[in-house]
């Protein structure tokens, strides 16, 4: 089977020097919905903007990033971009038009569409972000909240087969929050959602991957992973309170050793159920 995301390698260096990336590698199945995690800075960003070739900034004839088998080159970058939905971290990146059914209708209309088409699919979008009746607002009006649920609508409108999620919930209100993870489920595409929100990864995704100083330092199971302690505060992040009532015993591996002072790995046994990364 084609994989939907595949990553061989991928290592970036920003032009004022920054190492965002370093060698990182995964493949992600057509249909599957994965977190992406890691503290502030570890990377998380940079490696989704090379989803759809916004970095780097010049791509060229290779790429170490291929979407349903497609490399994500200079000559292929348009063909990728039909594929990837992109919500950008900050709305700000992403609205630009003069009202918010504009912002919503670039993406479909983009993909060769008839108008009453793209006008149902925003239509039917905004709907299901809570934002009906929005469509002659400014943009860069809206609340925070508003702003990053036309965004959303904008991603879904375009009806991608690969979903790519910037910190969705961040500004979100509780109800948003609930009708967003309701949305994700009924979204058939393949899903991979950068968070600080662990609670919605426990949820919605069966797999993580863990960068930290943009490395891969773990990869598996959500529940073992996020209900590892240790794992978690050596990279940053804690055990969510929804696995605090659960006693995940199976085995984990990570690399690196936890601030803690406990050995890396312990708890690892042969049968290990997801990937060991180093
Ligand atoms: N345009 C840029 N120029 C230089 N360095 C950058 C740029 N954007 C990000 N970085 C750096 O690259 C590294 C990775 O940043 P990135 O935004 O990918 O992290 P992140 O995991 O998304 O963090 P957060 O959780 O805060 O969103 C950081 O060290 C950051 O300072
Ligand atoms: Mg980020």
């Amino acid at each position: 089977m084609i994989p939907a995301i595949e990553i061989s390698r991928l290592s970036y260096r920003y032009p004022d020097g920054t190492e965002a990336l370093r060698e990182v590698s995964f493949t992600i199945a057509p249909g599957e919905c994965v977190g992406l995690l890691g503290p502030n800075g570890s990377g998380k960003s940079t490696l989704l903007l090379h989803l759809n070739g916004i970095l780097p900034e010049k791509p060229g004839a290779e790429s170490a990033v291929r979407i349903n088998g497609m490399a994500v080159t200079a000559t292929q970058i348009e063909a990728v971009r039909r594929q990837v939905g992109l919500l950008f971290q900050d709305p700000d990146d992403q609205l630009f038009c003069a009202t918010v059914a504009e912002d919503v209708a670039f993406g479909p209309s983009q993909l060769g569409l008839a108008s009453d088409v793209v006008a149902a699919r925003v239509r039917v979008a905004m709907e299901r972000v809570g934002l009906a009746g929005y469509g002659r607002r400014t943009p860069h009006h809206l609340s925070q909240g508003e702003k990053r649920r036309a965004c959303l609508a904008g991603v879904l409108a375009y009806e991608p087969s690969v979903l790519v999620l910037d910190e969705p919930t961040s500004g979100l209100d509780p109800r948003g929050r609930r009708e967003f993870k309701r949305l994700l489920r009924e979204v058939s595409a393949t899903k991979l959602v950068a968070t600080h929100d662990l609670e919605l990864v426990v949820e919605l995704c069966p797999r993580s991957i863990v960068l930290d100083g943009g490395r891969i330092v773990a990869d598996g199971p959500t529940v073992e992973l996020l209900g590892n302690e240790e794992l978690m505060l050596a990279h940053g992040l804690e055990r969510p309170h929804i696995l605090q009532h659960r006693h995940p015993h199976a085995p984990f591996a990570w690399k690196g050793r936890p601030s803690s002072g406990a050995e890396a790995g312990s708890g690892a046994t042969g049968s290990e159920s997801f990937r060991r990364v180093g």
